[in-house]
């Protein structure tokens, strides 16, 4: 009898292991790695990389929803790089997404373009990839150093995940990568990380996070949502790691973000420039001809720059002094004012550097001050680049309007002016969509833990959304007490990781 008894025992204990282990195991395996030997400003270094991680129990998709690890060696025997030790390295969180198309994680041997390189495909209405402006031509050509292998030798620990995106679809036909699954598969891979904090050199609690593009609006997305009860049932779904999925750091650049206000921010700031180059199939060189907009689609254009000041006095922003920044109802005000304010510092900090700045006709500028400058010339010299409205188009022709689709729907509008507008038999995108897409949304919010330092970075000659989506998002977490900082680097066109020693600079003044 005893016997019997445990041979049954024996027996579920074994098919309760098999079935665990048929889960796939969420904790880090330390042993599973390449050696890799790599050079980097003449320090030639080895890293330990842990590549094809799948970071969710329950993964949709595997060709995506994986993560690629790199450690400095030092870290297994108890060394120091840059004055890091395994316990206090900070987690560099770099994401490839670009256009909202599913992303692999980055990789030691890609030649990044500024986080707008490697495998993106092409998007609608959009270049497919790289710096795609022609003043960004060289930096094509030119080998640029690897942002992985960059931060590699600075010390940090490097993780990078990969992540659904809008054109992704199942064997059924379904799709699978649209609102909300790229953040989610974000959120998931930081869950990974924290789970394993005491199983990987690295300081989970200094998970520093940075993208380009809808890669900067998904890394601003990470850094403001964290722990927010929105997203828990969709990453239960996934099996997602315990753990917290807030980070301590966000780098973005260009975010195309707060997209449900982006037609509108367009419009205020190109309303009355009725050319535009598209830059697409390929890249608008400055000789080519510009097309015209249409009288329709310039009507629509003096419709939604209408609707821009009650979105900005409703947010009621403060500048730095604790004054209101407002918009009268033709655009102006003091919040205008302030976006001027940031390309004047932008041109200041060009000039000090040692840049000829005599070209810009559109600057005043006196004993090396840049005094003021014309705001409309200065949006001639930057040209329109998108037809209005820029994001929801009426012909569902965007690739945001396939970021909101739905399992079964490819494109769908995701404003209200959209829907109202729309040429088609379009539906619109449940709003709880729309919303787990916006960072703004989640900036100082109950239950949630927003990042504690931003650094935002916008090109001032970046025409791919219009310059007061980040100047509001950095108010708007300035205005909650929040560390955040925002420059118009001059003359870059939207691109990313162009500035990594500044970038670096700063997640060590944060870290050490
Ligand atoms: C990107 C560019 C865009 O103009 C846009 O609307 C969305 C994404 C990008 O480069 O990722």
């Amino acid at each position: 009898m005893k016997t019997h008894l445990i041979n049954y025992w024996s027996i579920l204990s074994l098919a309760l292991c098999s079935f665990t282990s048929s889960k796939p195991d969420l904790s880090f395996q330390t042993q599973k790695y390449v050696s890799q030997t790599l050079t980097y400003e003449g320090k030639t270094f080895t890293v330990r990389a842990y590549e094809n991680i799948i970071y969710v129990a329950n993964p949709v998709d595997t060709a995506y929803q994986k993560m690629n690890i790199y450690i400095p060696e030092e870290y297994f025997s108890g060394k120091k790089v840059n004055g890091y030790t395994a316990e206090t390295a900070p987690i560099f969180f770099p994401n490839k997404i670009g256009g909202y198309m599913p992303a692999q994680p980055a990789t030691l041997k890609e030649m990044p373009m500024g986080g707008m390189g490697g495998n993106r495909p092409p998007m609608n209405g959009m270049p497919p990839m790289g710096d795609r402006r022609p003043e960004a031509a060289p930096a094509m050509t030119q080998a640029k150093p690897s942002t992985v292998v960059a931060a590699l030798a600075k010390g940090y620990v490097v993780a990078s995940a990969g992540a659904r995106g809008r054109t992704l679809k199942a064997s059924n036909g379904e799709y699978t990568g649209k609102a909300p699954a790229g953040i989610v598969d974000l959120k998931a891979a930081v869950r990974y990380l924290k789970f394993n904090d005491n199983r990987m050199p690295g300081d989970a609690n200094k998970i520093v996070s940075n993208g380009t593009s809808a890669g900067g609006a998904m890394s601003a997305l990470v850094g403001a949502t964290g722990n927010n009860p929105d997203y828990e049932p969709y990453l239960k779904a996934l099996g997602a790691a315990n753990g917290t999925d807030d980070v301590f750091a966000v780098s973005a650049y260009c975010p195309i973000t707060n997209l449900d206000h982006a037609d509108m921010a367009y419009e205020w700031q190109f309303n009355g420039i009725n050319t535009y180059k598209k830059g697409w199939p390929a890249p608008a060189k400055n000789s080519d001809p510009a097309s015209v907009l249409s009288d329709e689609q310039m009507k629509v254009s003096a419709q939604l720059k209408t609707l821009f000041p009650a979105y900005i006095n409703s947010l009621n922003l403060k500048d730095a002094k604790g004054k209101s920044l407002t918009m009268d109802t033709d655009g102006n005000g003091s919040f205008k004012e302030l976006v001027i304010s940031y390309v004047i510092a932008s041109a200041q900090k060009a000039m000090d550097t040692g840049k000829d700045m005599t070209a810009y006709s559109f600057l005043k500028i006196a004993e090396n001050k840049v005094i003021s400058l014309d705001f409309a010339a200065y949006l001639n010299y930057m040209e329109r680049m998108k037809t209005p409205p820029a994001f929801d188009a009426l012909d569902l022709s965007t690739g945001e309007n396939m970021l909101f689709g739905s399992a079964t729907v490819d494109k769908q509008h995701f404003t209200e002016f959209g829907q109202n507008n729309t040429k088609t038999e379009a539906s619109s995108v449940e709003g709880k969509f729309v919303k787990m897409m916006n960072p703004m949304y989640y900036i100082g919010q109950e239950n949630t833990t927003n990042a504690k330092h931003w650094r935002v970075r916008h090109g001032s000659k970046d025409k791919d959304t219009s310059l007061a989506i980040s100047v509001i998002l950095t108010t708007a977490l300035q205005n909650k007490g929040i560390d955040a900082n925002l420059e118009f680097p001059w003359d870059k066109p939207h691109s990313g990781d162009y500035d990594l020693d500044e970038l670096f600079t700063w997640i060590d003044g944060l870290c050490k």
